[in-house]
């Protein structure tokens, strides 16, 4: 009986201190604080289990043909996810260095992921990262699909064909 009073009373300090520590503004939440490793690697651990979970979309047939990933450089591009993940040849913006966790540079990334779990991260986003949820940001199913058969193949894209693949589309030509 002693002993199941003292872990109530434990469980009580204990709850009351956690509530002091976090409704009391000691937790930061500054960008740049470095979280113990342990719960660095429990994150990590979550992330991907959770995406190897929901990610159930199989790609449609023929989503990898050459046209279609030229399309989703393209898409890449006017999504901005240049911006935070850069692409061969173009830096990422300086802003996104300044991301806590950083974002990955996707053709070191690419090669472990299928295309499913990448088209439901780029669809879903990833909570409270900087990593938005395209579906929301307005990108069709197709636009995705066309971004994830690009990034498949990202490791061999070289920075002259992602020139020429997100180059400006010639202006149509003027009516007589
Ligand atoms: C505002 C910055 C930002 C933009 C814009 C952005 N991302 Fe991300 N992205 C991130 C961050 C940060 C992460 C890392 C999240 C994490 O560590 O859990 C990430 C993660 C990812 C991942 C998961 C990598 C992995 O480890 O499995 C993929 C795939 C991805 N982004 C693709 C894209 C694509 C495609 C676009 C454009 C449609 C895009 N991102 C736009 C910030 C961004």
């Amino acid at each position: 009986m002693k002993i199941l009073a003292a872990i109530g009373a434990l469980a009580v300090v204990f709850a009351v201190v956690a509530a002091v520590f976090f409704c009391g503004g000691f937790y930061s939440v500054a960008g740049t604080a470095e979280e113990p490793a342990i719960v660095k690697w429990a994150l990590n651990q979550v992330r991907t289990a959770s995406i190897v979970r929901h990610a159930h979309d199989q790609p449609p047939p023929g989503f990898d043909d050459p046209a279609k990933v030229q399309a989703g450089a393209r898409e890449f591009d006017e999504h901005g996810c240049v911006n935070c993940h850069g692409a061969p040849g173009v830096k990422w913006a300086k802003f996104s260095e300044g991301l806590h966790p950083d974002p990955p540079d996707l053709k070191d990334v690419v090669p472990e992921v299928t295309p499913s779990q990448l088209f439901w991260v780029i669809k879903n986003g990833i909570n409270m990262t900087g990593m938005p949820g395209f579906g929301a940001a307005g990108a069709t199913d197709e636009d995705i699909w066309a971004i994830v058969a690009f990034l498949k193949k990202l490791p061999s894209v070289s920075e002259a064909d992602y020139k020429a693949w997100t180059a400006p589309l010639p202006a149509p030509a003027a009516k007589p």
